[in-house]
């Protein structure tokens, strides 16, 4: 009962997925110089590796993992040996998750699927192979990363903000049927984190420069700027110790769903502005990006316009 008897987090065996970058890393560094064994799965196993051996060399207390969060039957041989190897399991952090930004009309429904496979069902497996483990010892704890556009409509994100709605719902009923058996469950609902999420996939796929120039635009009206990621991880883990239901965070998260849930026309008129202007942004990114086509295509001999135009497609997919 580590994490339930306030006595930190030394000496809890914590797993921790989507370890190897972002909050997830930042995660199992504080965890583990908290005290706690931190057993830190990814998919990219190299790259866990890599931030297992940052925290600690030996990598006995920070132990780098392969699990494919969509995959249940791995999902539950991990926690299985986990269980196995240390006796125990204190706390489950289902943080791993992706997103790809976009106009819900231009996201491919491989993409949908991807974001569903991952951020719920991967969630789903874990909740339930460490609640099962847990309500068996009488005690333990899951954390689900969520968002705070799981709280609040969040245009340009819906596959998204749909994954992390459903983990807030999950998260929220299991904790009242789990009280009682010994286990507690938190959601961390952060706003935006300095993380490579937000210039990783999403601005690659889906409108190139239009999404990150949104980003950037999203960043600098931010009132006290983007988190910084150990900030983001010490406010997790700090409401994880006092048992907090939700975290919700940064204080503008707080605000702009309070304002959601009592003025929902003033966030709808924001939220209508980032749209457009998201709208604005690709099509002038697409229109740059065909005069660039253009001006190339006039300077280049005919015979070798199919190859460039080729490796135009392909830039611009950047
Ligand atoms: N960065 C933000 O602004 C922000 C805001 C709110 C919530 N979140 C949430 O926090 C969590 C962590 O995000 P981050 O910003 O640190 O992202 P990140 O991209 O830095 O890290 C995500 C990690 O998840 C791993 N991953 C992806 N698919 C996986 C799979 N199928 N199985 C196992 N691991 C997988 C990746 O390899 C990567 O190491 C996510 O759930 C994200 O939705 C992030």
């Amino acid at each position: 009962m580590v994490v339930q008897n306030k006595s930190g987090f030394r000496e809890a065996i914590c797993i921790v997925t989507g370890a190897a970058s972002g909050i997830g890393f930042e995660l199992s560094r504080q965890l583990f110089a908290a005290g706690a064994v931190v057993i830190m799965a990814d998919v990219n196993l190299a790259e866990a590796e890599k931030s297992a051996h940052s925290i600690e060399s030996s990598m006995t207390r920070a132990i780098p993992v392969f699990l494919d969060v969509t995959q249940k039957q791995q999902f539950e041989e991990v926690l299985r040996w986990a269980v196995r190897e240390y006796g125990r399991l204190d706390l489950m952090c289902n943080n791993a998750g992706i997103n790809r930004m976009g106009d819900a009309r231009s996201i491919p429904s491989q993409d949908w699927e991807q974001i569903i496979d991952v951020n719920l069902w991967g969630v789903v497996h874990g909740t339930r192979a460490a609640y099962a483990i847990m309500a068996q010892q009488g005690f333990g704890h899951i954390l689900n990363i969520a968002s705070g556009l799981g709280i609040t409509p969040a245009p340009r994100n819906v596959p998204y903000a749909l994954t992390k709605a459903a983990v807030v719902g999950l998260s929220e009923s299991l904790r009242i049927e789990a009280r009682d058996l010994g286990v507690g469950v938190s959601v961390a609902c952060p706003g935006w984190i300095q993380t490579p999420m937000l210039d990783g996939p999403s601005g690659h796929r889906h409108g190139n420069r239009g999404i990150k120039r949104s980003i950037g635009s999203i960043a600098c009206r931010m009132p006290f700027g983007i988190m910084s990621v150990s900030d983001a991880a010490r406010t997790i883990l700090r409401g994880v110790s006092r048992r907090s239901p939700m975290i919700v965070f940064p204080a503008y998260m707080r605000i702009f769903h309070w304002v959601y849930s009592h003025f929902r026309l003033l966030t709808d008129m924001w939220n209508l502005q980032e749209i457009r202007s998201y709208r604005r942004m690709s099509q002038q990114s697409a229109l740059e990006s065909q005069e660039r086509r253009h001006e190339i295509a006039l300077n280049t001999p005919s015979s070798n316009h199919s190859k460039w135009m080729i490796s135009l497609d392909a830039a611009d997919s950047q």
